[in-house]
């Protein structure tokens, strides 16, 4: 079987980095195709040091724009190359702008998709995310959900049963499996944290960088808890958060975007996190370090119902209230079903079993 798989944003490069090393020992040819969404070092080569992915067959340079610049270029960069490759299959992964723009360029030409993080909802259509994620699991002929609510979600949209594989979340395989290699790794930035406790920070989402009163919020209460906050700033929101810090940072050390390995080092020592970031909710439920996500709603709703994870708006007061919460609270909740070291042995089953063809195509 040859397939291409398809990568573009942080969050991808960690999701296929358990993918790949299965693939080869199950013989399946799989090459990456990587849009160029994310283009600085520290939001892209940087993973594929740490996780040892094989660099991309295909670099298509897309880089920044608005939604439909940056879609459009990666699918018109992604049509040229599936007709020149015709595989059999395309697999995109989770719910960026790039896995969009490969879900529609492939299904268009007939080349079956295969969506690895199917079957998430937020309902919150504001979110240029859940558009990717609708979008793309109605052209997949093949959906590969992370928990069961996802199979339930696909089944109301009126996605066919034999389509759907229950396979886990690959996030949680990938902690899974560096956690030996962080076993001894030094927490970065511990001269600026002192030894008392941290708390880790990540906040890229436009729903709160793109309304200064929230991220203002989110900033102040940052700034008053009751242990030294650690934010690695996304690009999208350096400037604006260097503005606010600016005017008398004390608590919140800002620094650069961090690897993979120090990304993981850092949620297994912090204390507590706040977040606006999908794939950190769930690794605070693998870490064992309670989670306050500063979001209006999750598509993460399991982490929420074990007891990880927390949702708070982008308020002052709601942001210190999760906080508050978050260091009184135990950390011994049960991960879910299938969040384990067997997810890319079942996508690899799920491949082996056939790829469906959309209909009209068979
Ligand atoms: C994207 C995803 C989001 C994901 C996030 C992961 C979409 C719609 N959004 O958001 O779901 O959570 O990636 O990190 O696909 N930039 C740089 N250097 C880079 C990349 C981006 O400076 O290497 C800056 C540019 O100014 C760019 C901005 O960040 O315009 C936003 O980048 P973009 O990829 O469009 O969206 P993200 O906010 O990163
Ligand atoms: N991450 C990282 N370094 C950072 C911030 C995040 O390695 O400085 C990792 C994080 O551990 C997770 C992934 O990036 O594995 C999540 O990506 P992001 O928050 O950018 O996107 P989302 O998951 O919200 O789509």
């Amino acid at each position: 079987m040859r397939i291409i798989v398809v990568v573009g944003a942080r969050p991808n490069f960690i999701k296929v980095g358990p993918l790949m090393p299965a693939f080869a020992a199950a013989g399946i040819d799989a090459r990456l195709a990587h849009t160029g969404q994310h283009y600085d070092a520290l939001m892209s080569d940087i993973f594929f040091q740490d996780l040892e992915i094989p660099a991309p067959a295909w670099s298509l340079g897309v880089g920044s724009g608005t939604h439909a610049v940056q879609t459009g270029a990666a699918m018109v960069a992604l049509e040229e190359l599936l007709e020149a490759e015709r595989p059999d299959a395309l697999l995109v992964v989770g719910d960026v702008n790039s896995t969009l723009a490969g879900a529609l360029a492939a299904a268009k030409i007939g080349v079956p998709v295969v969506h690895l993080e199917a079957g998430l909802r937020s309902g919150d259509m504001s979110m240029p995310e859940e558009v990717n994620r609708l979008v793309t699991d109605q052209l997949s002929s093949m959906l590969l959900t992370p928990v069961a609510g996802a199979d339930e979600n696909l089944i109301r949209e009126g996605v066919d049963a034999e389509r759907i594989h229950f396979v886990g979340n690959v996030m949680a395989e990938s902690v899974l499996r560096n956690l030996p290699r962080i076993h001894e790794r030094a927490v970065p930035h511990a001269d600026i944290l002192g030894s008392g406790g941290f708390i880790l920070s990540t906040v890229h989402r436009p729903e709160n960088t793109d309304h200064p009163e929230r991220l203002a919020a989110i900033h102040a209460a940052l700034e008053a808890a009751p242990l030294p906050v650690l934010i690695p700033v996304h690009p999208r929101t350096r400037a604006l958060l260097e503005g606010l810090a600016g005017a008398g940072e004390r608590n919140v050390h800002l620094v650069d975007p961090v690897g993979y390995l120090d990304m993981l080092t850092l949620q297994r020592a912090a204390t507590a996190i706040v977040t606006d970031s999908g794939g950190v909710q769930e690794e605070a439920c693998m870490l064992r370090t309670p989670c306050v996500t500063v979001r209006r709603n999750t598509e993460r709703q399991v982490t929420v119902e074990i007891g990880s994870n927390r949702l708070v708006e982008a308020t002052t007061e709601g942001v210190t209230r999760g906080i508050e919460q978050a260091l009184a609270s135990g950390t011994g909740w049960e991960h879910p079903a299938r969040w384990d070291l067997e997810v890319s042995s079942r996508v690899v089953a799920a491949l082996e079993s056939g790829v469906l063809p959309l209909k009209g195509f068979a």
